[in-house]
């Protein structure tokens, strides 16, 4: 029997997802002999023995796909939700499925939490490797990851298009870009598209800033302003109250505040209408940003830790993530970036870059 290696992939999902799964299944293949084996929906599948086996015909045709043909879900291995109300530990139900296949590794296309949960398989004998996907870009321990620069793609047109309908209503556009807690996708696409206010989590801003800024501008002739604002930013009053929570470790207290519509893009914009008298509107781009076809950056990159994936199990690694470095991989030991969340540098290079161009962060 030919040796075998298991796929799934889990938490949200990516473009290049498809193109990752192709690339592990094909070099699997033609340069190890060894076939590919996909569970369905994340841990779930695995869990309930879901799969799919994935051979050329599986595989073909799914490079410039969107989403992922396998299916993925946010399912937590330790504490799974399996219907009696009491999450538990499916462990062993998916060490089972691990050995009734004979497999020699588990591939989890996933970011954070996929790190989490694979360390915890790992912890229970089964052979893990992980690669690092996200349009948010906040794995640590990598260069980038799959999904980031389709989205800020996406995120640039959509803002480029806004731009000409802001410039001709003199008006503010406030506009939200996903990223969860780190500020990656807001300022990648808001340097590419030329906004005037970028707001990440990592500089925590300061709504007269961002409204003196827009009165600058218009006072120079531009009477419109583009603001990116990442999902995550917050105002510097929020943050040190955020902070204040987290530290005490209140978490109903922490998602109350987390609900709270005075955070909310909505309420900022109004805000900023009130303070500089011009008329404002918000876009919420969502999940446009994750779906559709990979940009050819992300297929490459995809395509790259992909492969290296595979050369990793034929010298018997694993419990790492294939990361990418320069122009080549590395292998990180999952237990160096478990819990951990790449944020933006306050000296990176594209802060300086906005900085320079005289794009506020409302700091
Ligand atoms: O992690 C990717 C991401 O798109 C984040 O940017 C966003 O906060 C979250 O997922 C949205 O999650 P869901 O798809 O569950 O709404």
């Amino acid at each position: 029997m030919a040796r075998s290696i298991g796929i799934l992939t889990a938490g949200g999902d990516s473009p290049g997802l498809n193109a990752a799964i192709r690339a592990v299944g094909k070099a699997a293949d033609k340069a190890h002999g060894m076939q590919l084996i996909g569970f369905r929906d994340g841990f779930r599948g695995l869990m309930q023995n879901r799969f799919i086996r994935l051979g050329g015909e599986e595989l073909a045709g799914i490079l410039d796909r969107g989403g992922t043909i396998l299916g993925t879900s946010r399912a937590k291995v330790h504490k799974m939700d399996v219907g009696n109300g009491t999450p538990a530990d499916m462990r062993p139900l998916m060490r089972k499925t691990f050995e009734q296949h004979q497999l020699e590794a588990l591939v989890c296309l996933g970011g954070g939490g996929t790190i989490k949960n694979a360390l915890r398989l790992e912890d229970v004998g089964i052979p893990v490797l992980t690669l690092p996907k996200t349009i948010d870009n906040d794995v640590d321990g990598t260069d980038v990851t799959f999904g980031y620069d389709t989205a800020v793609n996406i995120a640039t047109e959509a803002i480029d298009r806004l731009h000409s309908t802001a410039h001709s209503h003199h008006r503010i556009v406030v506009v939200e870009l996903m990223g969860h807690n780190t500020g990656w996708l807001a300022l990648g696409s808001g340097i590419a598209s030329g906004a005037d206010v970028i707001l990440i989590p990592e500089i925590p801003y300061d709504v007269e800033a961002i409204s003196e800024k827009i009165l600058h501008r218009r006072a120079s002739g531009s009477p419109f302003s583009i603001v990116a604002v990442a999902e995550g930013a917050m105002s510097i009053a929020d943050s040190a109250e955020r902070s204040r929570l987290s530290n005490e470790g209140d978490g109903d207290a922490l998602a109350e505040f987390e609900k709270e519509p005075t955070r909310s893009t909505e309420h900022l914009a109004e805000e900023l209408e009130e303070r500089t008298g011009l008329e404002s509107r918000v876009t919420i781009l969502g999940h446009i940003q994750r779906g559709g076809t990979p940009s050819p950056a992300d297929r490459l990159l995809a395509t790259r830790l992909g492969v290296a994936c595979t050369d990793f199990i034929a010298e018997g690694i694993h419990g790492v993530m294939v990361a990418a470095r320069g122009d080549g991989v590395a292998a990180v030991d999952l237990k160096e970036i478990a819990g951990k969340r790449r944020s933006v540098p306050l000296d990176h290079p594209m802060v300086h870059s906005a900085r320079s161009l005289g794009i506020s962060f409302g700091d």
